[in-house]
Formats: structure tokens, C-alpha cells, sequence
């Protein structure tokens, strides 16, 4: 088994310096740079569009991993694409077809993530895991960060690792929400193989990211 990635949340740093920010957890060891984009109608809050995308792509090589908790999706797809996002996820529930958003993203040469809610079945995601790249679990309800992580959501995540094993394909099981040392053991336990964190990669400050994203490996 591979060791578990890890995906910062910007959403816990300090945004009047994000560029610093984003090079920080680079070099303390992220795997990815979780970019979570809102738009106070999808979620209850609203954070950055592609322009941040766009200007922080410079600051880092990692892979861009931006989730987007918009509604529509498909009229800024292309925006997120050009800015520099390498997986562009989105919420089956944020539109009618979920499957042209995904050959959307695919067509764009990014790598498409689909995500579920807490209350999401497994079952919207079936007929597309021969053509994601990712499926995000969230456990918690998206729009905020710093909230306690849903128990319920182990169970899916141990069902969605067989399910993806079974497609023999090479997809991400991610989950975000509530990630701290104790719930992130049980991720990877349950089979998850990205873990998304904020608030607890950015406590502390720069000089703990590396310490903190160690611990969250279950490595420190
Ligand atoms: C919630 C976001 C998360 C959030 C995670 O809507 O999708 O990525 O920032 O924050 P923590 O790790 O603090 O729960
Ligand atoms: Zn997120």
C-alpha cells in the first residue's frame, strides 16, 4: 500500500499571504494543493475563484486539486482549467448531467473528480468510475472549515475502496472534512488514499505544517 497523500485545505491559511502559504506546505511534504472553491448559493459561503487559481499556480509544482462547491459547474470549468487546476471536482447535485461535466473536464486535459455529499449515496457515482480520476467523500457538510468529522461516512469509504479496486482503475479515494490525527487513521484504515486537510496542516504555523501533515501520515 502506498502511503496516504495529503491535501492541504487554503482554505486554513492565512490569505493575506497565500502565495507563502501554498509554498510552505509544499515544501513541508503536501501531495497535492486542495483549492476549495465556493459560491454562497451551492454552499453558505463564498471563498475564490480561477483569477486566485490563476495567481498562486506559480508558487507551487504540486497538483492542484480544486474542488469546486459551485452551481452551475460547466460555465467555469474552462476557467479553473486555464488557471492551472490539474483535478477539477464537482458535486453530481450541482446540475443535471453529471457525466457530460466529467467528459468536460477530461476534454479540457485536466483529470475529473466527482464528490459526495454526507447524504449522497454511493449509487450516484456508480456509472461514472470508468471515467473519474477521483471521488471525493466529504465528511462534513461542505461550506466551512474546522467542522467534526461525520462517522457515518467510514462505512462509504470502505464500500467505494472495493467498488474502485473492482474497476481496476487508477482513481484517488479522497476524503476532506474533519481530517485530524484520530479520524485520519481511520480513513486510511477504511481505504482511503488522499487525505484533505486545513485546519489541521495549517495549526500552529509554518514550522508545524511538516510535523502536522507527518502526524496525519501516522508517521510522527
Ligand atoms: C469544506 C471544504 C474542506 C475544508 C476542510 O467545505 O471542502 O476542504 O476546508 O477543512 P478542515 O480540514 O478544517 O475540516
Ligand atoms: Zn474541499
Amino acid at each position: 500500500q502506498q502511503p496516504v497523500k495529503i491535501a492541504p485545505s487554503i482554505l486554513s491559511a492565512d490569505f493575506a499571504k497565500l502565495g507563502e502559504e501554498v509554498r510552505a506546505v509544499d515544501a513541508a511534504g503536501a501531495d497535492y494543493i486542495h483549492v476549495d472553491v465556493m459560491d454562497g448559493h451551492f454552499v453558505p459561503n463564498i471563498t475564490i475563484g480561477p483569477g486566485v487559481v490563476k495567481a498562486l499556480r506559480p508558487h507551487s509544482q504540486k497538483p492542484f486539486d480544486v474542488h469546486l462547491m459551485i452551481a452551475p459547474v460547466d460555465p467555469f470549468v474552462q476557467a479553473f482549467a486555464e488557471a492551472g487546476a490539474d483535478i477539477i471536482s464537482f458535486h453530481p447535485e450541482a446540475g443535471p448531467h453529471p457525466h457530460r461535466t466529467v467528459q468536460l473536464i477530461r476534454s479540457l486535459g485536466k483529470k475529473p473528480g466527482i464528490v459526495l455529499n454526507p447524504h449522497t449515496p454511493i449509487a450516484m457515482v456508480d456509472y461514472l468510475l470508468g471515467d473519474v480520476d477521483l471521488v471525493l467523500v466529504m465528511s462534513v457538510n461542505p461550506g466551512f472549515g474546522g467542522q467534526s468529522f461525520i462517522r457515518s461516512q467510514l462505512d462509504k469509504i470502505a464500500e467505494l475502496r472495493r467498488r474502485i479496486d473492482a474497476t481496476g482503475r487508477q482513481i484517488d479515494l479522497e476524503v476532506d472534512g474533519g481530517v485530524n490525527v484520530e479520524t485520519a487513521r481511520l480513513c486510511i484504515e477504511a481505504g482511503a488514499d488522499v487525505l484533505v486537510a486545513g485546519t489541521s496542516t495549517f495549526q500552529g504555523g509554518p514550522a508545524a505544517y511538516g510535523p502536522n501533515m507527518r502526524k496525519l501520515r501516522g508517521l510522527g
